[in-house]
């Protein structure tokens, strides 16, 4: 098993979602001490208050493996200039009961692709302010601002040449992050 094992958020269910391609490319560029698990969000019931007591199996899931990861990683679009709301409720059911946020003390990072010119620039800004509440140390520099463009990925799902550098260094110093916040 490897040492850092990363929960993986995509915050788009689309079957074709350019943030799931983002999140599978990415990941091959952390070492091998890393590892990466994308968690599912979409079966997360509408949270409720009232469901404190007594959580549903698949909410159970979510803080479990939100739990036993030394990292997250959100890999998130932009809806109508936040983050889109699967995103949100899947953050506001791992964050109850009072008392018991999972999310609390794990260190973040935060990426996003868009069609659109600031590549999810105000989506992650508000991403901050919601882990910032949640007390998750995340990375602050460099940031991840992607437009979806032809030859972002190659043709094996691979990130393509001309973003290859970028990402590879955006990895690094989350990898960096990592180890100096993990438990
Ligand atoms: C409800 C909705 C709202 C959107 N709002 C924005 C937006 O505010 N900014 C933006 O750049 N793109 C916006 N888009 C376009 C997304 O960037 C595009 O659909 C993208 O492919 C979503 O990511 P995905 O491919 O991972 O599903 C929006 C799309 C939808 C469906």
């Amino acid at each position: 098993m490897s040492k850092y094992q990363i929960a993986v958020v995509v915050g788009s269910l689309r079957k074709d979602s350019f943030n799931r391609k983002l999140a599978n490319a990415i990941v091959k560029l952390a070492p091998p001490e890393f590892s990466f698990q994308q968690v599912q969000i979409g079966d997360l019931p509408l949270y409720n208050q009232d469901d404190d007591a007594n959580q549903a199996e698949s909410v159970k899931r979510l803080k479990n493996e939100i739990k036993s990861a030394q990292g997250i990683l959100f890999v998130t679009p932009e809806y109508n200039r936040s983050i889109p709301g699967t995103l949100k409720n899947a953050i506001d059911n791992a964050s109850r009961p009072y008392g018991q946020n999972a999310w609390a003390g794990k260190p973040a990072g935060v990426i996003g692709v868009s069609i659109g010119v600031i590549g999810t620039a105000m989506a992650q800004q508000h991403l901050r302010n919601v882990l910032a509440f949640l007390d998750m140390p995340t990375l602050g520099q460099p940031e991840i601002f992607i437009q979806a463009k032809d030859g972002l990925f190659d043709e094996s799902g691979n990130i393509g040449a001309d973003s290859k550098q970028f990402l590879q260094n955006w990895m690094d110093k989350y990898v960096a992050w990592v180890k100096k916040h993990a438990a």
